[in-house]
C-alpha cells in the first residue's frame, strides 16, 4: 500500500507530528511532573535539603545551600539547578536521588523543563 504523498511529507519534516506544545505552561506541564517525581521528598511535610515543589512559588523561593541559589533562572536553563539536576549523569548529584529507586527524568520530560525555562519560566 502507497501512503498519500501528503502523509509522507508530513512524516519527513522533522518536528511533525508528535511534538512538544509550542508555549509550555508550568500549571499544566512542569508543576505536574514536579508532583509525580519530587512532591514525595520535597513537600511541605517532608522537605529534603528544604526544598519545597508543591507550587510555583515555592519553586521559584526555594534555595540551594551554599550561596542560596535559586532552583531557576529565567531564560537559561543550562544554569537552573532545577534542570541541572535532573539532566545531570553524575548520580551522587542527580535528583530524584539514585539510591531512592525513582525512576530518572524521561528525555522528554526535561525537554519540557529546559524550554519552560527557556520560554522565560512564567507562572502560566
Ligand atoms: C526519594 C526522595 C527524593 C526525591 C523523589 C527527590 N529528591 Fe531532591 N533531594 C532529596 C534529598 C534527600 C535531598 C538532600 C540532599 C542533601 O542535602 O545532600 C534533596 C535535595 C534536593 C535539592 C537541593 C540540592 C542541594 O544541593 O541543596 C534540589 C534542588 C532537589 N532535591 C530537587 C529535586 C527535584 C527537582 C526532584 C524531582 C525531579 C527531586 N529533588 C526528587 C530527596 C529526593
Amino acid at each position: 500500500m502507497r501512503l498519500p504523498a501528503i502523509i509522507l511529507i508530513a512524516l519527513l519534516i522533522p518536528g511533525c507530528g508528535k511534538k512538544a506544545p509550542e508555549s509550555i505552561s508550568f500549571r499544566d506541564h512542569i508543576q505536574p511532573i514536579l508532583n509525580t517525581r519530587c512532591t514525595s521528598c520535597h513537600g511541605p511535610q517532608k522537605a529534603e535539603g528544604k526544598i519545597v515543589l508543591v507550587s510555583y512559588d515555592a519553586l521559584m523561593t526555594s534555595r540551594i545551600l551554599p550561596g542560596k541559589k535559586p532552583l531557576v533562572i529565567p531564560s537559561n536553563h543550562v544554569q537552573s539547578w532545577l534542570y541541572i539536576l535532573c539532566a545531570t549523569d553524575q548520580p551522587h548529584y542527580r535528583m530524584p536521588p539514585d539510591t531512592s529507586n525513582r525512576s530518572l527524568l524521561p528525555k522528554a520530560e526535561l525537554a519540557l523543563i529546559a524550554d519552560w525555562i527557556n520560554q522565560g519560566a512564567k507562572n502560566n
